[in-house]
């Protein structure tokens, strides 16, 4: 077991792409950022310095932390902000993970260009459970905006309309050949043939759901969010902002080119978004042909999707928690705020674009983060009546009267006791339309136990539950106009956000956060704040 140190610099950088220059916030100068390569078991320390105009936090995101969550990151949640000019330093350690995962900012949308990869190998001396890769891959998927990113987020919240779409896909920050002034950075991998190689897709973007795929290659998924999967081929993934696909494909076409490329997964009706195909090329040693481009599915190819995450497995049987102790229920999506007309009033009929879960829409405290409020027991800064249910119960996915638009605004925590056995159904509502949603929890892995489309209908439903091998992620797609249920085991005492991991849908307050109580001992008690923790 190892140590590894990293200084993470956050700072500014211009950056030229679709012939334009502009200055993102990076880290090191670097975009993406750094890729962290360490082993199952091993320490981390990161040590983060703002060097930039703006407050940042990075979160680590997939990782359990257990008892840690002063290590988790999203601001105003279990920490305050690293201010410019100050530092906080990360530390943790990798405990029964293996695969990909990646970092990213948890502050306002910084992480549109503030992200990377972080690569957990096996232990020393352990193998994967399936033939070593010759070649192994990150490929982190993007969103490209030609304007600095908080003014986008600002015009948004200011209109209280959609954010403008991003202005091209990105892979490892380069939009690719089919995109005008691209072709220069496209990016290129280039294997022998007969090479297996193992991809680790990260979607890092933004707001977007993505499908990808490779020319003429198949795919044999092994493993989601790092956790491995029971093997499965197929031609196309998709993957939801926050979560990572690894597959693994063999160099066995013709000595070629062949383009990998990503675009858009969109379900909501009639929003607008970024409509471009962003492609790598995976060159054969020696080929100089013209790559050849894959197919992706249209846009809006549900059939695909379900197809897909009906496959994602478990390797073998897991121990999904059978018996409930806290059986959930959130319904999730859209809602609207009243205001009077005028500019800060441009969403549909005079309203502020909202979300929420259980008509809740959360706000952030803004006098310290909700963990110091924890744990110091500081009063005022939130209440534990997150609805286990919705406030109403009504047809979610059929017509939603217009009654029911307008959520409550709260920071309302919901408590679990250590240990205890949670069910969470999570239901997608038409109001305004129906998306789908990338629900990311963390400080957890969760079994996914069902997906479907509709209304949840627990007689019906609950007895077609995957008991046996669900797979195991830490970001659920929520299909569009459907529903999914998880299952987790309450064992990782602290203060755990949970929320829609597409930006836009976070600042319109699709979120909710935990509290665990710890346990017995000490392995089942939140660790002491670290004495560097920034203040607010
Ligand atoms: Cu990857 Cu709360 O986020």
């Amino acid at each position: 077991e190892e140590t590894h140190y990293h200084e993470f610099n956050v700072q500014e950088q211009a950056v030229k792409r679709l012939c334009k220059s502009h200055t993102i916030i990076t880290v090191n100068g670097q975009f993406p950022g750094p890729t962290l390569e360490v082993r199952n078991g091993d320490a981390v320390i990161v040590k983060v310095t703002n060097k930039a105009r703006y407050n940042v936090t990075i979160h680590w995101h997939g990782l359990r932390q257990m008892q840690n969550p002063w290590a988790d990151g999203p601001e105003m949640v279990t920490q305050c902000p690293i201010m410019p000019g100050n530092s906080y330093t990360y530390r943790f350690s990798i405990q029964d993970q293996e695969g990909t995962l990646w970092w990213h900012a948890h502050s306002r949308w910084l992480r549109a260009t503030v992200y990377g990869a972080l690569v957990i190998h096996p232990k020393l001396g352990a193998s994967y459970p399936f033939p070593k890769p010759k070649v192994e891959l990150p490929i982190v998927l993007g969103e490209w905006w030609n304007r600095d990113i908080i003014s986008v987020l600002r015009q948004a919240l200011f209109s209280g309309a959609a954010p403008n779409i991003s202005d091209a896909l990105t892979i490892n920050g380069q939009p690719g050949d089919l995109i005008k002034c691209s072709q220069q950075g496209t990016i290129k991998y280039s294997v022998n043939s007969g090479d297996t190689v193992l991809l680790r897709v990260i979607n890092a973007a933004l707001n977007q759901q993505l499908f990808f795929t490779v020319a003429n290659h198949k795919l044999t998924v092994v493993a989601t969010d790092a956790v491995y999967t029971k093997p499965f081929t197929t031609t196309v993934i998709m993957v939801g902002p926050g979560q990572t696909t690894d597959v693994l494909l063999t160099a066995d076409q013709k000595r070629g080119r062949y383009y990998m490329a990503a675009r858009a997964y969109a379900t909501a009706r009639n929003a607008p978004f970024d409509n471009t195909t962003t492609t790598a090329i995976l060159q054969y040693k020696y080929a100089t042909s013209r790559p050849i481009l894959p197919t992706l599915p249209a846009f809006n190819d549900t059939n695909t999707v379900t197809a897909f995450s009906n496959q994602i497995k478990s390797p073998g049987k897991t121990d999904v928690p059978l018996k409930i102790d806290e059986n959930l229920f959130f319904a999730v999506g859209f809602g609207f705020f009243n205001c009077s007309p005028g500019p800060r009033c441009q969403g549909p009929n005079n309203t502020r674009f909202g979300a929420s879960m259980n008509n809740v829409s959360f706000v952030l405290p803004t006098r310290t983060s909700l963990l110091q409020a924890y744990t110091n027991k500081i009063p005022n800064i939130y209440t534990l009546d997150f609805p286990p249910t919705p406030p109403v119960k009504f047809d979610y996915t059929g017509n939603v009267p217009r009654g029911l638009w307008q959520p409550v605004r709260g920071t309302k925590l919901y408590k679990l006791k250590f240990g205890a056995n949670v069910q969470i159904v999570l239901q997608d509502t038409s109001i305004f339309s129906t998306e789908d949603h990338p629900v990311h929890l963390h400080g957890y892995h969760f079994y996914v136990v069902g997906q479907g489309f509709g209304n949840f209908k627990p007689s019906r439903d609950t007895s077609r539950f995957n008991l046996i091998d669900p797979p195991q992620r830490n970001t659920i797609d929520v299909p569009v106009g459907g529903w999914a249920a998880i299952r987790f085991v309450a064992d990782n005492p602290g203060l755990w956000l949970m929320h829609c991991h597409i930006d836009t849908h976070l600042a319109w307050g699709f979120a909710m956060s935990f509290i665990v109580e710890n346990g017995v001992g000490p392995s089942q008690t939140l660790l002491p704040p670290p004495a560097d923790l920034p203040r607010c």
